[in-house]
Formats: structure tokens, sequence, C-alpha cells
């Protein structure tokens, strides 16, 4: 009973976690069905690690100080169950399991609810960063019962990344709250890297950039507001060549997306909240018509393509300074509406959500961490109960200054037939959030007309039906 955490899944996300632990001076043993992976953990581990690694979950639970600390990192969905079932015999009350995977989040409202009957807490934890963010310094989103997290906080505040000392972690709230930030930082992610995609689209079928300058501009990009990892990634991504064609590797990539389904939860669960998110709508969108490859090649000769602007606009600075200040504006909005959405989620499932906390821990360690994520953090700091970024002074004051420049871009991509679908919605979604009066009177009143919905007046109390033919 001497170990300080365990972890069950020594898959790349499970392995690295407990080696970022061990550097932590944690105490950490490790469970895995697999032989080769539990008795070469040992061998990883550096002499002053303290790790060890069993495919016992019986002596893997023994190891443990109580009240135990576990952390499941197994794909999400049945194998969750099953670690839990191999786990619960040896289990104790007060014991807390924590699962890092990304889970739906309902699945772990009802682990919560099983779990409590025995009195063993259960946490649903986001973790982000990839295999380098575990390895060295995740985001990490727990939920679950805030007394309990009090066990947890040494160690995770220790191996969380750091933003000027402060760990990308904090008790999130109750339940389910942890899966769900997770799942809408990853719809904010699909939103981003949507955006991403159609700028280096309009660049260099719209603008027509050659390589090298596109790979420039996102390069320069990453030392101004939008300063970013996906920007910064992006720039990278864009420079590799391919080790036998030599060839710009991302030129070779298959255009078909692939998706978990995270992005897709987002919207849906969005809808049934009437949290509109139509930016992250499109990027699932979007991905899923990359799917359709075959159509889309004969559609391209039925329906050919091709761009009237034959310059080449790479060395014009005000057609970068342009899409630069365009993608700062649907950034902005992408990240207000995944925040819109956590905040009416908070209240529909009681989470009790800290946007600023949200803000504060997305700083760093995560996949949409970026330099704007401070500035969302102080909007929240001047009002906590702020139901839309837009509705922040500061923020709104650099979208006005924006404006016309995303007006252009999405004019010149409408003219160059380049498909810009995240730009028009974030603008679309600006423009109506905006609007004192939208016309959805009208759709009131053909309700009425045949259906006798009903509808309400702006001069006077009450519903009322009209015979309107
Ligand atoms: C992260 C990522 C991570 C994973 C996504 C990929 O925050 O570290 O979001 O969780 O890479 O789940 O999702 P898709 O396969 O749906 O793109």
């Amino acid at each position: 009973e001497s170990f300080d955490f365990g972890i069950v899944g020594l898959g790349v996300m499970g392995r690295n976690l407990l080696l970022n632990m061990a550097d932590h001076q944690f105490a950490v043993a490790g469970l895995d069905l697999d032989i080769e992976k539990a008795s070469s953990l040992e061998k990883e581990a550096s002499n002053t690690h303290q790790v060890k690694g069993t495919t016992s979950p019986e002596e893997f639970v023994k190891l443990l100080k109580r009240p135990r600390a576990i952390m499941l990192l197994v794909p999400a969905g049945k194998p969750v169950d099953a670690a839990i079932g191999t786990l619960i015999p040896y289990l104790e009350e007060g014991d807390i399991v924590i699962d890092g995977g990304n889970t739906f989040f309902p699945d772990t409202d009802r682990r919560v609810e099983e779990l409590s009957k025995k009195n063993i807490h259960f946490f649903g934890m986001g973790i982000s960063g990839g295999e380098k963010g575990a390895r060295f310094g995740p985001s990490m989103m727990p939920g679950g019962d805030q007394k309990a997290y009090e066990r947890l906080r040494p160690v995770f505040e220790a191996i969380a990344a750091k933003v000027n000392g402060e760990p990308c972690v904090a008790y999130l709230g109750n339940g389910s709250a942890g899966n769900y930030v997770k799942m809408v930082h990853n719809g904010i992610e699909y939103g981003i890297m949507q955006l991403i995609a159609e700028t280096y689209d309009l660049l260099k079928r719209g603008y027509n950039f050659d390589d090298d300058s596109l790979q420039k501009t996102f390069e320069e990009w990453n030392h101004t507001e939008l300063q970013s990892f996906l920007i910064e990634i992006t720039g990278e991504v864009l420079k590799k060549r391919d080790d036998e064609t030599g060839q710009r590797l991302v030129n070779l990539i298959s255009d078909r997306a692939r998706a978990k389904g995270t992005g897709k939860w987002t919207s849906q669960n969005a809808m049934d909240l009437q949290v509109p998110i139509p930016s992250i709508d499109v990027a699932v969108n979007m991905r899923d018509i990359s799917i359709y490859k075959e159509e889309r090649l004969k559609a391209s000769t039925l329906l050919p393509w091709n761009n009237p602007d034959n310059h080449d606009h790479a060395g014009d600075d005000a057609v970068k300074e342009k899409i630069k200040n365009a993608f700062y504006f649907a950034m902005i909005t992408i990240y207000a509406q995944g925040m819109a959405q956590l905040h009416v989620a908070s209240k529909v499932y009681n989470y009790g959500l800290d946007l600023e906390e949200v803000a504060k821990i997305w700083r760093g360690g995560c996949i949409i961490r970026a330099l704007c994520l401070e500035d969302f953090r102080q909007a929240y700091k001047r009002d906590n109960n702020l139901p839309n970024l837009l509705l922040d002074n500061d923020i709104a004051r650099s979208l006005i200054d924006k404006q016309g420049d995303i007006r252009t871009i999405i004019k010149d991509a409408i003219d160059k037939g380049v498909p810009a679908p995240a730009f028009m919605a974030s603008l679309s979604y600006f423009d109506a959030y905006r609007s004192a009066i939208l016309p959805t009177n009208i759709i009131q009143a053909q309700r009425d007309y045949f259906g006798a919905h009903l509808y309400e007046r702006t001069d006077k109390e009450g519903t009322f039906h009209t015979q309107w033919d």
C-alpha cells in the first residue's frame, strides 16, 4: 500500500501519464492485461522513478494507498465498463476511479450513479494534448465529487501543463462536467481546424499562393494575435517533406477526413439544448462531405470549377492581412459559440461550471490552446455569468474592427468558388446574434397561417391566431 496513484491501460496515453506522474515523484502502479505492456513499464522508467506494472487487478489495487486514486485510460465505451468490472471486487468505500478517455457524457452520469451506491467516487476527466501532452503536461478537465477531488489535486496540478506557473487543470463541476467540457473543447477544435483548412484552400486555390508562401504565412501568423497550437502545427505540417518522393507530404495525403465522434456529439447536443453553434456544425458537415470522394470527382467534371483570378497574390501583404483578420474574427466567434453552449449546459445539467476556470485551463496543454484564451478569461473575470463572449465590450470591439475584412474575404471566396462555410457560418452567426430584429416574425406568421400555431405580438401580451386567407 505504498503507491500514490494507479493507472489502468498502459497504451501510449496511460504510459505517458504514468511516467509524467513518476517524474513528479509520485509512486505509480500500472495495470494492463497485456503482459508485455505491464512488464516493459519498469524497463522504460528511469531509476529515479517509482513505478510498478502488473497484470493482476487484485495486486494492482492492493499496491495503492487509501483512499485509492485510479485512472482508466482505455478506449471509451464498453472497455471502460469492463475495466471497472475487474476492479470493483477489490475497491473500498471512498476510493476514486477516474475515466480519462473521450467518453460520451451520459455514460459518465450512469457510472457515477452506479458506483455511488458502493460509495466509490467516479470522475469523468477530459485530457487534451495528445501523446506529448500526456507525457510533459496536458490540459485536464475533471468533473465529479468536489470533496474527493482534493485527493487528486496535488497529482493533477503537478503533471498539468503550466501557463505563467498556473496549472492547466481545475475541478470543473459535478457528474459528467469534465467529459462535457472536453466534448465542447473538441467541437471548437473541429471548428478551428475547418477554418484553417478553408484558409489554406483560399490562399492556395483562391489567391494562388505557392506552397512556400503558404507555409511561411502560417509560420508568421503564429507570431501574431493568431498564435495558437493549431496554427503552429499547420506551419509545420506544410513544411514536412515525404521521405520517399521529396514532395510536400500534405500534397500526398488523401482528403477523406475521419472523425471519432466528439464533434458530432457537440453538434447533436447543442441542438438538443437549442444552442446555435453553426460554425461547429459546418465543420462536422465538411468532414462528411469529404468522404464522398467518388461523387465529388464526378461532380467536378459535371460542375467544373475554375478561378477567374489567375494572379498570384503570395507577396500581397494586404491580402494576407485581410485573411488574418477574417480568421481572427471567425475564430473568436467559434470559441464564443462553444462557450455559450457550456453556459447553457451548465444550467441544464447543473454542472456549476465556472467559465473563467475553463478559459484558464485551456490556455495551455490542450489542442485549442491559443493566445486569445487569456482575453476570454479576462472577459469572464469581468462578468462570470456572461452568456456569450460577443457581449463583452473588449471582445465586441475587436470584432467590430475586423468585420470589414471578413466580409471582403467571404466575397472573394464566393467570386472564386472556393468553399468557406466556417467563415460564412461565423459571420452569419455574428450578424444574426447582433440583430435586434430577426425575420423570424415571418416564420411565426407562416406557422399560424398553415397550422394555427399561434403567435405573440410586440404591441400587446398574449397569444393570437388570425384567419389569414
Ligand atoms: C485532444 C484531442 C484528442 C483526439 C480527438 C480526435 O484534445 O487531445 O481532441 O482527444 O485527437 O479525439 O478527434 P477526431 O478523431 O474526432 O478528429
